[in-house]
Formats: C-alpha cells, structure tokens, sequence
C-alpha cells in the first residue's frame, strides 16, 4: 500500500512539473557507449576522457546539455550529446553521479 502511495505521488510529481525522473537502471544501459571513452562506471583510465564517477548529478546534465546546444563545444561530446533525450541526460547522470570515483591516475 505505501508502494502504490509513493509510486502514484511521484507519477504526480513528474505529471505536475513536466520534468523527467531519473532511471538509474536505464542509465546504466545507456552508458554502455559511453564506456569505450569514459571507462567502465565512469572510471576512465585514459587522461583525454574526463571520469563521469561520482560527479554531481547536476554538473553532468548541465555539462550534457550544453554540449547538446552547442554552448559548450566539443567535436566528439556534441555529437553524442545530440542524439540524447531530456530523458537520457536524466538517466546518464543519474547513473554516473552514483558511481564511486576512483582515484586512480590515468595513463599519460
Ligand atoms: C569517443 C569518445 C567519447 C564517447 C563515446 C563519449 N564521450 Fe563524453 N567526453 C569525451 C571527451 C573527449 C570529453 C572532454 C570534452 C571537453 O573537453 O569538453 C568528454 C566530456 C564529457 C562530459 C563532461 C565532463 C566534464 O568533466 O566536464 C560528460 C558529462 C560526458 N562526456 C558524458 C558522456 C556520455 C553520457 C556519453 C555517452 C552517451 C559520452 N560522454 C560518450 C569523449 C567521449
């Protein structure tokens, strides 16, 4: 009975504030293309691709959308950006922000 309470305020929620809610679950299958540069979870080992693990959730969607609208530039991030939904850049930095950053250097 809670379940069905909470799952029907939050469907409310998202109904009222016409703001997509985050899907940590479809974020991890969405990040699956990103992995080849920014690293399994995030955690990538190659200096050139920053790690997404750990950052703030809100740095990454901000980060997201400008490089979808072009206020941030970046030959590769725009065009990966462009193909993500409102929805997506929800997930993808839901995910990542919940990943545990690992201070490992990269390789130079
Ligand atoms: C082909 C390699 C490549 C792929 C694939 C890729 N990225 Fe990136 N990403 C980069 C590079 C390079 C940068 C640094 C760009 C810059 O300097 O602004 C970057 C930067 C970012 C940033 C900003 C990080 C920061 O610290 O400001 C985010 C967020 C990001 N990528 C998310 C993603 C997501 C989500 C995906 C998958 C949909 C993805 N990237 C796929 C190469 C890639």
């Amino acid at each position: 009975m809670k379940d069905i309470l909470q799952i029907t305020l939050l469907v409310i929620m998202s109904l009222i504030s016409g703001m997509a809610l985050a899907d940590y679950k479809a974020g991890e299958a969405k990040s699956q293309v990103c992995a080849s540069c920014h690293g399994i979870n995030g955690n990538s080992e190659i200096t050139m691709y920053p790690k997404l693990a750990g950052q703030y959730k809100d740095y990454l969607s901000t980060a997201l959308h400008a490089y979808k609208s072009g206020s941030r530039k970046n030959a590769i991030m725009s065009g990966f950006a462009a193909g993500l939904s409102d929805q997506d850049i929800e997930d993808l930095s839901d995910y990542y922000s919940q990943q545990d950053g690992l201070k490992v250097l990269p390789e130079k």
